[in-house]
């Protein structure tokens, strides 16, 4: 009887998990970043507010910052905690410094775009991006670099895999080999039920199916991630196919704030110059 009691609750409490993981693994609700979203002209860019539209029905918001003088458009894959307001300081920079235009994009259920995050629903975000990227003379003109950390990471591989041939370069930043490998770093206790996460980003198996050795890959590695487990960083570095790849480790880089170690810009600047995109 008590044994029976007991895995009731256990599996009542992994079906909890289960249906609710998509709240901890996007929490898009947190820090009230689903009611506000900083534009490009409170930092005094030019922009255009787009709503792209899927092609199951959501409609995302995105910002086109073009800089008349860029040979590069970055493309931001966002983390996956606030919006793309909270990037538009790095737009500014990306801007103002590398002379380069800026495409940043709120996944489904992130920041004013519509619906609830999943994986299937992001990668459908994504090709919409790259379809209007493709659609767009003025970006059509560019090369592209795709730029993203964490989750960020996660949908620019799964991009680089998918439109190798619309990619110039790619810059990952504390990134994960798949969610399923990250829980047992974050949650020790769930380490044994790992495989009831269906949200996986298997960026392990996506990375080395690149089918372009040409493609250039920086890879940006906090080694004090609390998130991440440093180890992925290197693997995917290692798994990744590109002749032209170069890994960099912060020693004092967490999570969130390898942007703002020493070098970071150094290297990014370096990494652009040495492919001709800025
Ligand atoms: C582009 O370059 C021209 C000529 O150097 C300069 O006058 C202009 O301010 C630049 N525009 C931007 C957005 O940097
Ligand atoms: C760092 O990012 C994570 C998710 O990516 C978020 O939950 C957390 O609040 C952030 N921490 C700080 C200090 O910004």
């Amino acid at each position: 009887m008590v044994f029976a009691s007991a895995t009731v609750l256990v599996s009542a409490s992994l079906g909890a998990l289960y249906l609710y993981q998509n709240k901890l693994v996007y929490p898009s609700w947190a820090q009230g970043a689903r009611d506000r979203v900083d534009t490009p002209d409170m930092y005094g860019l030019p922009y255009e507010d787009l709503r792209l539209k899927t092609s199951d029905g959501e409609l995302l918001e995105a910002f086109d910052i073009r800089n008349e003088n860029s040979t590069a458009t970055i493309l931001v894959l966002c983390p996956n905690a606030g919006n793309i307001g909270y990037f538009l300081p790095v737009a500014k920079f990306l801007y103002d410094e590398f002379k380069m235009s800026v495409f940043l994009y709120s996944y489904r259920g992130y920041g004013l775009s519509t619906g609830f995050p999943s994986e299937m629903g992001l990668k459908i975000d994504a090709d919409t991006v790259m379809d209007h990227l493709a659609h767009s003379e003025f970006h059509k003109s560019q090369k592209l670099v795709l730029y993203g950390r964490s989750l960020g990471g996660a949908n620019s591989i799964y991009l680089a895999r998918k439109y190798t041939d619309m990619c110039d370069a790619v810059i990952l930043e504390n990134t994960f080999l798949s969610i399923r490998k990250v829980i047992p770093y974050v949650f020790p206790l769930l380490k044994h039920v790992s495989f009831m996460c269906h949200e996986v980003w298997d960026s392990e198996h996506e990375i080395e199916n690149i089918q372009d050795e040409n493609l250039p890959f920086l890879f940006l590695a906090g080694l004090r991630d609390e998130i991440v487990p440093p180890p992925h960083m290197r693997l995917l570095y290692k798994l990744c196919p590109s002749r032209f790849k170069r890994f960099v480790e912060f020693p004092l880089g967490s999570h969130n704030d390898t942007i703002i170690q020493d070098g970071y810009w150094v290297v990014v600047r370096e990494f652009l110059q040495k492919h001709n995109l800025i």
